[in-house]
């Protein structure tokens, strides 16, 4: 979205794409939900650091205690942009996967987890990998989740320690989940609540202290900071009597022939050289979305996801799909398929046609998509599996109403008049141009370059 009347807001925004048989457009980024461009304000803080970066911690010179600051400042900021207390740590990860497996690892023994099929499978392969994990049915409404989530909690075996997780916001359909109440029925019974902040934290505050949540997992590419980062945010006592998440340098205070013993929080679950410049990219992200206001980020985010969904619901043959129908609380994203067309051939025509990016296929949320599919008539099997597939438009700083009116008037075309250009469908249910005249930037090919041989720098080599 473009607050503040600019356009500018994110690096790239002005892009321009190849598309096939020779044209060029601006790019239409509709796929913020996987990853979010980068903040032109955390691209300005990066490039502050970069010529300061050196090892962090342990070093003894100038620059090492300059990034040190900068890394272990980056804590601070996250924490208080998401409304941590004081005495919350803040563990740097990789994005949210990372985030949720460290926890899962240090979970106390028999620990019962309970979640839902709607969620991730970030948030929720880890707890099967690891704990008893109860997964609850795709709840048919908020109502259905807190009274779901209330029975099995009531059930859960006493004395024993019972986490709930649960996502903060759908990456499929962009509900926005009641956690607060969520969390009150968590405390209710003495369990804890972790939330897959992924789809959250970008797009709305998250106040963990307001609202007593016990964890929150996310990812900085999703927020506009694509440096490798993530976070997990929270209380100390499960994570602070666990051994290591990732054992090794960092993480350990001594060691000798015969044992070692491991640092406390946060350096005891960041084994290894951490990820300074991801950290502190995530923290300038912070520091510019509180500077916006999440609530003009999540007021105009709304404003426009409502008109997406709206240019989607009123074109003949697009269906669109909602884990719960008429939700008023939804982040930017929008789930659809285009009747008669498979969701891969759709988001390559979309792209090499007319510039615009959007996902297709399952989105990691196979037990989601399965229910979702349940009696609707034109899905087609994911890529590669009998998973059903949709295609994703998701929204965030930057997206403006006109890059829903080319997407809407795009899938008009597409659905009136079909493609304008001839594709092949591989193997794996991927389906590219065939030909595919479009080439990659210089930078990644120079071969690329205007002249007699172009190489092998064409988009669909394979
Ligand atoms: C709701 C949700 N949870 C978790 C993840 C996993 O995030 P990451 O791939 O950054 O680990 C995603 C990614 O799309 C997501 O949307």
């Amino acid at each position: 979205m473009v607050i503040e009347s600019e356009c500018s807001r994110v690096v790239g925004a002005g892009v321009e794409v190849p598309l096939v048989g020779g044209r060029s457009a601006r790019y239409i980024n509709l796929d913020y939900a996987a990853s979010a461009p980068a903040l032109v304000e955390v691209w300005d803080e990066i490039q502050a650091l970069i010529p300061w970066y050196s090892s962090v911690h342990r070093g003894a010179g100038f620059r090492s205690q300059v990034s040190t600051a900068a890394y272990e400042g980056a804590r601070d900021t996250v924490r208080s942009f998401l409304g941590g207390r004081p005495d919350d740590t803040v563990i740097f990860t990789r994005n949210t996967t990372d985030a949720i497996n460290l926890l899962a690892r240090c979970l106390p023994r028999r620990t019962t987890v309970i979640t839902t099929l709607t969620e991730h499978h970030a948030n929720l392969l880890p707890w099967r990998r690891y704990h008893s994990a109860v997964e609850l049915p795709v709840p048919a409404s908020p109502a259905e989740l807190l009274a779901d989530v209330d029975e099995t909690l009531a059930r859960a075996p006493e004395e024993q320690p019972v986490l709930l997780a649960v996502t903060g916001a759908s990456n499929v359909t962009g509900e926005v989940w009641p956690i607060a109440e969520l969390a009150e029925l968590a405390h209710h019974y003495g369990a804890r609540i972790l939330v897959d902040c992924a789809q959250l934290a970008p797009h709305r505050a998250v106040d963990i202290a307001g609202l007593d949540l016990d964890w929150v997992a996310l990812s900085g590419h999703k927020m506009y900071a694509p440096f490798g980062s993530g976070a997990l945010v929270g209380r100390t006592d499960w994570l602070a009597t666990s051994d290591p998440y990732l054992a090794g340098g960092g993480s350990v205070a001594w060691v000798s022939a015969q044992g070692a013993a491991w640092t406390d929080l946060p350096d005891r679950h960041e084994g290894g050289s951490p990820n300074v410049v991801g950290a502190f990219a995530l923290a300038a992200a912070c520091r510019a979305l509180a500077r916006i206001g999440m609530g003009a980020v999540s007021a105009e985010e709304a404003r426009l996801g409502d008109l997406l969904r709206e240019r989607l619901a009123g074109i003949p043959g697009v269906v669109t799909y909602q884990t719960w129908p008429g939700h008023p609380e939804r982040v930017g994203i929008a789930a659809f398929s285009v009747n008669g067309r498979d969701h891969a051939e759709v988001a390559t025509i979309l792209s090499a046609e007319y510039g615009i990016g959007v996902r297709n296929g399952s989105f990691c949320a196979h037990p989601l998509l399965s229910h979702l599919a349940g009696g609707v008539e034109g899905w087609r099997p994911g890529c590669g599996t009998d998973v059903p597939g949709a295609i994703r438009a998701s929204l965030g700083l930057g997206s403006r109403e006109e890059d829903i009116d080319r997407l809407a008037d795009a899938l008009l075309e597409i659905t009136t008049r079909g493609p304008r250009w001839t594709y092949r469908t591989l193997a794996d249910g991927g389906v590219v141009p065939e030909p595919d005249d479009r080439r990659l930037p210089a930078f990644l090919s120079p071969a690329c370059l205007p002249g007699p041989s172009p190489g092998p720098c064409i988009i669909n080599a394979r």
